[in-house]
């Protein structure tokens, strides 16, 4: 049966991506999920400690947020885009309130990487400007705009000519950053941690250095939450811990509370001016869909109420000295922990110590991924539902995967960077 899958996604949709699942080991095919736990067809269970890569934040099929769907998917799930919507009103009203400062703007669409367009867009549009800003190592997705702006040239090579008028520096080097100001500038997009990028923490002054130099060009300061926000790092936005207020702000993953594929951007009254030229100057027709709004109204409900960024704070104040201590335990294999809350990063030495302990891990039905531009760093994303005795089992399983490669790490063959 799962060989099954795999046979399809070879047959019918991506041989070369079969082949790396099978390489991996990684031949379950998912059935369903509850909390932090992912249940195969089989009926084995799996911890998830990457958390569809940002996506469960509330766990997987949370009751209320399933409740909320059921109910808007009998009455309305699709809007006729002719009459208005009370439910995207709704969640747009919610954001305002929970954003930070004067973000008050929602517009709405189905991805991060639409999400990162729609901004790109909204500031050279409300700017007038041409040249985008972006960091080294960045992710923020694959749509052209969006590619543009990352920086990993694996991803970009083969798709060229980009976006023009692109310029990357070093992340976290605000004078990097001040040497290419100019008042061409039109945005700097940023991410408050680089997740993609190998979880990346700035300095503390990072934030709202770029905010100073933005202010002072009069450019657009983009920050892509699409995987720190929604509670991850202990603040609902990452953003919030360095009190800086963005003009553009992007959403996704759990912001759809994982049941709904949703993105937002949320932008500061100056930037939406581009709309009064004319109203669908940017429009997506399935974005912020009746069922989609519905969903992430009740995600962000259940987020706050039930406390969940205290509760990755809380949680990730407990972790982190635990993961501390495998470093000091294992040096050679584990080079470094690093993280916010519950958004967590382990870089091992090299490629290959990662890719077997993913594997390890694996075999003792705990689910981690390493991050996209980086693939030495595990990343740990879990739903932040996670339990601390799950926690601790994870503890437990990272140390024996981490000493097994440490039993065999002069076999390993040493990394070969493609990039
Ligand atoms: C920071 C960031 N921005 C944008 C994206 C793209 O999101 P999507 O895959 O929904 O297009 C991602 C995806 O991982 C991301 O981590």
């Amino acid at each position: 049966m799962q060989d099954d899958v795999l046979m399809g996604y070879e047959r019918f949709m991506n041989p070369s991506l079969a082949r790396t699942y099978r390489f991996m080991g990684l031949d379950h095919a998912e059935e369903t999920g509850e909390g932090a736990i992912v249940i195969d067809d089989r009926g084995e269970r799996f911890l998830d400690l990457s958390g569809g890569y940002g996506v469960f934040a509330q766990g997987y099929r949370h009751p209320r947020i399933l409740a909320a769907a059921h109910q808007q998917l009998d009455r309305m799930p699709l809007s006729s885009r002719v009459l208005v919507s009370p439910q995207q009103v709704a969640l747009a009203e919610r954001l305002a309130a929970l954003t930070p400062g004067d973000l008050t703007y929602s517009f709405f669409c189905n991805s991060g990487a639409e999400a990162v367009e729609a901004a790109l867009k909204i500031a050279r549009g409300s700017t007038g400007r041409r040249t985008l800003v972006a960091t080294v190592g960045a992710f923020h997705g694959k749509t052209y705009g969006a590619l543009s702006v990352s920086g990993r040239e694996l991803y970009q090579r083969p798709f060229q000519p980009l976006v023009p008028d692109v310029r990357h520096v070093p992340y976290g080097d605000l004078d990097a950053l001040r040497q290419v100001m100019s008042e061409d500038v039109a945005a700097v997009i940023v991410e408050p941690i680089q997740g993609e990028g190998g979880i990346v923490v700035p300095p503390d002054d990072y934030l709202p250095g770029i905010r100073r130099l933005c202010d002072q060009f009069g450019s657009a300061m983009i920050v892509d939450e699409v995987q720190t926000g929604i509670g991850h790092t202990g603040w609902l936005f990452a953003v919030e811990y360095s009190g800086v207020v963005p003009d553009l702000l992007c959403l996704a993953k759990a912001l759809g509370g994982g049941v709904m594929p949703i993105g937002a951007v949320v932008g500061r009254p100056w930037v939406w001016r581009v709309f009064e030229e004319s109203p669908l100057i940017h429009s997506s027709t399935f974005g912020g869909n009746p069922l989609a709004a519905r969903v992430a109204l009740e995600a962000l409900n259940v987020t706050v109420e039930e406390r969940l960024p205290e509760r990755a704070r809380e949680l990730g104040a407990w972790l982190m000295p635990q993961l501390m201590r495998l470093k000091d335990r294992y040096p050679e294999v584990l080079a470094e922990v690093r993280g916010r809350g519950l958004m967590v990063g382990l870089e091992f030495r090299q490629a290959g110590y990662a890719g077997m302990v993913m594997a390890e891990l694996f075999a003792r039905h705990i689910l981690a991924v390493y991050t996209l531009n980086n693939e030495r760093v595990i990343r740990l994303l879990p739903p932040l539902v996670i339990t601390q005795s799950q926690l601790q089992e994870a503890v437990g399983a990272l140390e024996a995967a981490i000493a097994a490669v440490d039993a065999v790490k002069e076999d390993l063959r040493p990394e070969t960077d493609e990039s």
